[in-house]
C-alpha cells in the first residue's frame, strides 16, 4: 500500500528518494510524487502511474534540494491520477505533507476549512492534514503538527516539510507505520525499512501516538503533549540483496526459490529432535499458561489466513486443544467468546495488517493471551503482542506471498510440537514429526529441481478462464492458496473446494475447458479424493494431480502428474503448494503479466 521516504542531509535528495520509492513499489501504488525544499520554497513532481512516470517528470523538470518527502499512492480517496498523487499542499504551497492511513472525519473537516476560505484542488482525505497544519502555523512546524492532528480522527503515519521551518521533517504516527533511520549527518525517514535500507541500518520504530522531528544532525522523538520519549535503536539485519533480485526474472520466483533456507530458518534452533520437543523462545508464556488453555483462535487474513487452517488442524489433531480460525476481518466486529484461557494466534507476514492488528488487539480487550507470528521485525504486530514465534523468512517482496506461507506452516508445527508434548503427544510421535519437518528443506529442493516439469504444464494452461483446485483434509486449504495464487498473479478466476463437496456445486462447471488441480500426495483421505477424481473426469474436465507416488486407482484418470515426495500428513502443505505456487508464476509470467504487483493489490493492507 502506500509508501513513505522522506531525507534530510547533505546530499541531492531527488535521487535518492526517488530511489527509496523504488524499493517500496512491491507494496503495490498507482501514483507517486516527491517534495523538495528548494533553498526558497517547496517544489513537487508528482506522476500518475509508475514510479517511471516520475522520474520522467522530473527529468524533464529537475528538482534540486537536500531535503525532502516522496510517496506511492494506494488510492482510497479519488482515483489515481497527478491531483489525487502525494504529497499535497496547503493553501500557499509552504506545506507539503505525504500520508498513509486514512482520515475518517475528513468530510467536516473539509467543510470546516472551507468555510474559513481555505481551497482544495484534490479528492483526497490528506489534503484537510495540510490545510489543518497551515490553520495552526504560527512559525514552528511541529507545534502546528500537533494542533492539527488534535483534530483528526482515523489512522495515519505522515511526514511534513513547511518552508517557513525548513530545517526538518516533522513525521507521526497513528495506526499507519512509520520509523526514523539514523544516518551521519543526515536522516529519513520512511514507512518500511526497505526504503532506506542502502544507507542505513539503524532504525528507530515509532509506536502510536508518537512524533518525531527529524533534523540533519539529530532527532527527537514525543508524544503528542511533546514530551520526550526515550526511544530504542534497532539494527536491522537484512542485506540489500535479500531486497534485490539476484538474477531472477521476478521476486516472486526468488522467493519460491528459497524456500529450502527460510523454512530451514523458521526450524533453526527451535526444533529438538531427539526429544520430539520445539523450543520457543518468544513465547512468554508460563508453563501453566501453556498447561491452562482451552482454546485458540487463529485470526488472520489472505494467504496467512490459509495457514491458519492449517495450523488448526495440527492443533486439533496433535494438540488436542480446540482451536477455531477467524478471518481477522470478521472477527473484530463480532462478539466472540474469548476467556483469559484463550490463546489468540495472530499469523501475518507484514505485522501490519490493519484488520489483523485490529482482531488483536481486540483479542487483548477481552482478556486473551496473543501470539504473533511475524515475518516482519519490529512490525507494529510483532511489537504489540504478548508473545511471538518469528518466521525469519527474510524480506518477503512479492505481493503474492510463498515463502511466508510455508514458514508460517512450519512455525504452527513448531507450536503443535510445542504444546502437544505437554498434553498427550508421546515423544516418538514428537520425534516422528520433528525428523519430517528436518527432512523438508532437502525435499523442497528436490521440487524446486523440477521446476521445468511445472513450467510445462503451464504451458498448456496459458489461456484458460477458470481453473478449480480440490484437496482434502490438510490439503483443502492448500486448495484455497493454490486458486488464491492464480488469481492474485495471472486474473484467472479459481476456486479452491475441499474435493467431496465439489459435487455439491462447482461440479456443474466441469467440462473440457475446466482445468482440475488435485491436491493428492498419498495420505489418511487420498483413497476418498481418487472418487472425486473420477467424477471430474467422468465429465471431460482436465486433470492436473499433485501426487506422492505412482497409484494404481489414478491410471488413466489424469491429464497431468506432478510428485511431490512422501510426508506426514500435517507437513504435505508444505511440499505440495511449492509446485502451485510455480504454476500460478509461470501462468502469469507466460501472460505476460507483472508478477511481482498484480493490478488492485497491495503488499501490506493498511486500511480496514
Ligand atoms: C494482502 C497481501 C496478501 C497477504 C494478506 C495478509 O492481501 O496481498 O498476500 O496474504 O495481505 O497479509 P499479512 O502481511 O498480514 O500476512
Amino acid at each position: 500500500m502506500c509508501g513513505i521516504v522522506g531525507y534530510i542531509g547533505e546530499k541531492q535528495a531527488a535521487t535518492l528518494l526517488v530511489d527509496g520509492l523504488k524499493r517500496l513499489e512491491y507494496r503495490g501504488y498507482d501514483s507517486a510524487g516527491v517534495s523538495l525544499m528548494n533553498g526558497k520554497g517547496v517544489e513537487t513532481r508528482k506522476a500518475k502511474g509508475k514510479i517511471a512516470m516520475l522520474e520522467k517528470a522530473i527529468s524533464s523538470q529537475p528538482i534540486h534540494g537536500k531535503v525532502g518527502i516522496a510517496h506511492t499512492r494506494w488510492a482510497t480517496h479519488g482515483p489515481p491520477n497527478e491531483c489525487n498523487a502525494h504529497p499535497h499542499h496547503d493553501c500557499t504551497g509552504k506545506i507539503s505533507v505525504v500520508h498513509n492511513g486514512i482520515i475518517e472525519n475528513y468530510g467536516p473537516l473539509r467543510a470546516m476549512l472551507k468555510k474559513t476560505g481555505h481551497t482544495f484542488v484534490s479528492d483526497t482525505d490528506t489534503e484537510v492534514l495540510a490545510h489543518l497544519i497551515e490553520a495552526a502555523f504560527d512559525g514552528n512546524l511541529e507545534d502546528a503538527v500537533v494542533d492539527a492532528l488534535a483534530l483528526v480522527e482515523g489512522t495515519y503515519g505522515i511526514a511534513v516539510l513547511s518552508a517557513d521551518d525548513p530545517e526538518k521533517i516533522v513525521a507521526a504516527r497513528k495506526g499507519s507505520p512509520l520509523l526514523i533511520g539514523i544516518g551521519e549527518g543526515e536522516n529519513y525517514v520512511a514507512s518500511d525499512v526497505a526504503a532506506i535500507l542502502a544507507h542505513t541500518r539503524q532504525v528507530v520504530y515509532l509506536d502510536d501516538g508518537e512524533m518525531a522531528i527529524v533534523k540533519r544532525d539529530g532527532y527527537q522523538v514525543c508524544d503528542l503533549d511533546q514530551q520526550t520519549i526515550k526511544k530504542r535503536v534497532n539494527r536491522i539485519e537484512w542485506d540489500l540483496d535479500q531486497i534485490e533480485k539476484g538474477g531472477f526474472d521476478h521476486f516472486m520466483l526468488k522467493e519460491i526459490m528459497e524456500q529450502p533456507h527460510t523454512i530451514e530458518n523458521t526450524m533453526r534452533g527451535r526444533l529438538v529432535t531427539e526429544e520430539g520437543f520445539s523450543k520457543l523462545g518468544g513465547l512468554n508464556l508460563t508453563m501453566d499458561d501453556l498447561q491452562n488453555l482451552d482454546q485458540i483462535i487463529i485470526t488472520a487474513c489472505g494467504t496467512s489466513w490459509h495457514s491458519a487452517l492449517i495450523g488448526e488442524l495440527m492443533i486439533e489433531e496433535h494438540a488436542r486443544i480446540r482451536c477455531e480460525v477467524e478471518y481477522a476481518s470478521e472477527f473484530r466486529y463480532r462478539n466472540p467468546i474469548v476467556t483469559d484461557r484463550t490463546l489468540c494466534v495472530v499469523i501475518s507476514q507484514s505485522g501490519e495488517t490493519a484488520d489483523t492488528l485490529a482482531a488483536m488487539r481486540e483479542a487483548k480487550r477481552r482478556g486473551a493471551k496473543t501470539l504473533g507470528l511475524v515475518n516482519q521485525v519490529g512490525s507494529t504486530i510483532a511489537r504489540e503482542d504478548d508473545g511471538g514465534i518469528y518466521l525469519h523468512a527474510g524480506p518477503e517482496i512479492g505481493v503474492a506471498s510463498t515463502k511466508a506461507f510455508t514458514s508460517q506452516v512450519i512455525a504452527l508445527a513448531l507450536l503443535t510440537l510445542k504444546l502437544g508434548r505437554l498434553r498427550n503427544m508421546s515423544v516418538v510421535q514428537g520425534r516422528e514429526i520433528a525428523q519430517a519437518m528436518e527432512a523438508l528443506p532437502g525435499q523442497i529442493q528436490s521440487i524446486l529441481d523440477r521446476a521445468k516439469e511445472i513450467e510445462k504444464i503451464a504451458e498448456a494452461f496459458v489461456d484458460a478462464t477458470n481453473f478449480l483446485y480440490l484437496g482434502r483434509g490438510y490439503n483443502f486449504p492448500v486448495a484455497l492458496e493454490g486458486a488464491l495464487k492464480l488469481k492474485e498473479i495471472s486474473y484467472i478466476h479459481a476456486e479452491g473446494y475441499p474435493a467431496a463437496e465439489m459435487k455439491h456445486g462447482p461440479i456443474a462447471l466441469i467440462d473440457a475447458d475446466m482445468p482440475v488441480v488435485f491436491i493428492a500426495p498419498h495420505d489418511s483421505v487420498f483413497d476418498k479424493v481418487v472418487s472425486n477424481v473420477q467424477e471430474v473426469k467422468a465429465r471431460g474436465g482436465r486433470v492436473i494431480a499433485i501426487t506422492s507416488r505412482h497409484e494404481d486407482s489414478l491410471d488413466g484418470k489424469i491429464d497431468y502428474e506432478f510428485r511431490i515426495p512422501q510426508t506426514i500428513d500435517m507437513l504435505n502443505p508444505v511440499l505440495a503448494a511449492i509446485p502451485l505456487q510455480l504454476l500460478a508464476y509461470y501462468i502469469a509470467a507466460k501472460r505476460g503479466l507483472n508478477v511481482d504487483q498484480p493490478r488492485n493489490l497491495a503488499k501490506s493492507v493498511t486500511v480496514e
